[in-house]
């Protein structure tokens, strides 16, 4: 484990003070110390696997090199270094972890090389780097989980509903893992928006995870899963039969059609006493999903009700 917040001159400099000082001056700089050396402690991590989606997607599994993966949230995020040569300093980003908690071996990560309108300065090392390359990493954090208890201290039983806009779908593989490890009776329905076909990432696992639903019986295992494709009208696209368009319009009813395709699904019309939404990727799937859910009397988490209740959480960057 490296500790990068303070150089060894640093580190000494602040040392010599403590000692001279007045005492509160030491606790004051001691506190300052310990503040920062939490926040930035580098693990070092060995990435083991790299699947490559497409060019520009790909999944990666990094294994601590010291011990096993420490507790985390489904849908927290861990934040990851790299030494960017051209910056001659190391340069950190977040990805939600795609993995559950219950998987102690390794983090999984979904990662979209960013490339316009510059490299972005860690996809672009990140891109580079094989399998046994050692990579740093800061313990998880987050506040994008699971919320399995209401404002009001009982549990939530409400469906869940998962709307992940391209890599924005990682925190819900996490989710739905965990969900099926603890066996979760929730109802949960997930939502992926694609530009297209190939980057409907984990497309195999989710489909799986409904199959299993039909197989046990929802009253065992109650999973959906439907994907959208925003450029249906590419060649690329040609073989898709599915939802057309970015994946809020799940939410929207087609003309001359009183449900939305998600209300079709599920069989019953969606409110805030039997649905809860999460919504992870741009700003604009977030605005879409809200354009449709704050008229229907959806209310964030960052505008609660005076109670305290509320039924939408989402995470975006961008
Ligand atoms: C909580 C959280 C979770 C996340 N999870 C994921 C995830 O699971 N998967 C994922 O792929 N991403 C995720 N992200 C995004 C990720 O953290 C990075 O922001 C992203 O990978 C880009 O990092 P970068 O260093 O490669 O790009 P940066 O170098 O930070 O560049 C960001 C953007 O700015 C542009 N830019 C940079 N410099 C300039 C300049 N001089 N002039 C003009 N434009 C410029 C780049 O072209 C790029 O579009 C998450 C973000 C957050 C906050
Ligand atoms: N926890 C987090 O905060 C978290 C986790 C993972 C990812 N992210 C971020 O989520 C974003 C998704 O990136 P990506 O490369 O994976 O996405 P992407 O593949 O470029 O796009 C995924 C889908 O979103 C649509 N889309 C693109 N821009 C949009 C906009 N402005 N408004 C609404 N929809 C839009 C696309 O439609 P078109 O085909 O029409 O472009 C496509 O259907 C990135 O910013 C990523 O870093 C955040």
């Amino acid at each position: 484990m490296s500790r990068r917040c303070f150089t060894n001159a640093q580190h000494l400099y602040v040392q010599q003070i403590m000692f001279k000082e007045h005492p509160l001056l030491t606790i004051y700089l001691f506190s300052i110390f310990k503040l920062t050396d939490i926040m930035v402690v580098d693990n070092k991590g060995i990435i083991t696997y790299i699947r490559v989606l497409k060019e520009d997607l790909v999944i990666f599994r990094i294994t601590p090199t010291d011990g096993q993966v420490p507790e985390f949230k489904a849908g927290q995020f861990v934040t990851i270094g790299l030494n960017n040569p051209n910056e001659g300093k190391i340069v950190r980003r977040a990805y939600s972890i795609a993995s559950p908690p219950e998987q102690k071996k390794y983090f999984e990560l979904l990662i979209r090389w960013v490339r316009k309108p510059v490299p972005g300065r860690l996809t672009t090392e990140l891109f580079n780097r094989r399998e046994g390359d050692e990579i740093a990493w800061v313990k998880p954090t987050g506040i994008f989980t699971i919320n399995e208890k209401m404002h009001n201290d009982s549990y939530d039983n409400r469906r869940m509903v998962l709307i992940g806009g391209g890599t924005g779908l990682a925190p819900f593989i996490s989710y739905s893992l965990h969900l099926k490890h603890t066996g979760s009776k929730r109802e949960i329905v997930v939502l992926h928006g694609a530009s297209y076909v190939d980057e409907l990432s984990y497309r195999e696992l989710l489909a799986q995870l409904e199959e299993e639903s039909i197989d046990k019986g929802r009253d065992k295992w109650n999973f959906r899963y439907r994907a959208s494709i925003s450029r249906p009208q590419e060649w690329f696209n040609r073989s898709w039969n599915g939802q057309k368009g970015r994946v809020e319009s799940f939410l929207r009813p087609k003309a001359g059609i009183e449900r939305s395709p998600l209300e079709e699904l599920v069989g019953e019309k969606i409110t805030p006493e039997n649905t809860s939404f999460y919504v992870c990727g741009w700003q604009g799937t977030v605005d879409g999903a809200l354009d449709y859910l704050v008229p229907k009397g959806f209310v964030t988490e960052r505008n609660k009700r005076k109670d305290g209740s509320y039924e939408v959480k989402f995470e975006s960057y961008g």
